[in-house]
């Protein structure tokens, strides 16, 4: 197996981050730096990055509720709330599939599964990701086509996202809409609502893919099962071969 691959496989990080861990010289296989991306790994050998060791474990993934006021990641220097805080003990070293912002509730999964990770991020795939955003004015069709063929932001214009207009209130002058996008770039959501002129206030991330929230109250979390998420790498697949 390509070392990538392997290190993906062992949960340790994607397959890109793992090409990136290799270019910074701190890849190790059987004591030597490896230095070629194509190096392949086979049973017996030892594999360390930045000299811990890396062992392939059971690959396992939980679906999180994740409240307001907790950050997406496996740890935090500044000792704040994360996802990890919120899950029951998990021996195996999982971390969140993509990011959802400290202020962004709902969805979130984590896995030691680093393939797994990448078909899910991966905005070719076209997994759908869906969020209701409630936003300071009112929404109607006229400043939100723009969203139907991509707005730029950060120097870039976002793939055809879909929208649906929950509901307008004149009076507080707010709307409620949910987006349906298929990519995750940094505060994608906030942003293209901004392009169009609307200040999101309130957001929440309600599916991935095949997967919604039903029975998980904020801070409740669960694990998948076989079916669900080869459900989800269906949905990937079935989306990379059209
Ligand atoms: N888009 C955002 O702006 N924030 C999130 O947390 C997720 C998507």
């Amino acid at each position: 197996m390509r070392i990538n691959k392997y290190i993906a496989h062992a949960g340790v990080a994607s397959r890109r981050k793992a090409e990136e861990l290799i270019k910074q010289g701190l890849v190790t296989l059987n004591g030597q730096t490896v230095t070629e991306l194509a190096t392949t790994v086979k049973s017996g050998d030892v594999v360390e990055i930045d000299g811990q060791p890396i062992y392939n474990e059971e690959k396992v993934y939980y679906l999180l509720n994740k409240p307001r006021g907790v950050i997406s990641s496996v740890s935090d220097d500044k000792g704040r709330k994360t996802v990890i805080d919120l899950l029951p003990q998990v021996k195996e070293r999982i971390y969140p599939v993509g990011r959802l912002d400290w202020d962004t509730s709902g969805l979130l999964i984590l896995t030691n599964d680093g393939d797994f990770t990448d078909k899910m991020i991966h905005p070719r795939n076209e997994i759908d990701k869906v969020y209701v955003a409630r936003v300071e004015g009112i929404a109607d069709k006229n400043n939100l086509r723009p969203l139907t063929r991509g707005v730029r932001i950060d120097g870039k214009v976002t793939k055809p996202a879909r929208y649906h207009i929950i509901k307008t209130d004149r009076q507080k002058n707010r709307s409620v809409v949910e987006l349906t996008i298929h990519e995750g770039r940094n505060h994608q959501v906030k942003k293209m609502f901004e392009a169009v002129g609307l200040k999101v206030d309130k957001l929440s991330r309600t599916r991935f893919g095949t997967l919604d929230l039903s029975g998980l109250h904020p801070g409740e979390s669960r694990r998948l099962n076989k079916k669900e998420v080869s459900q989800l790498y269906n949905a990937a697949v079935n989306q990379t071969s059209r």
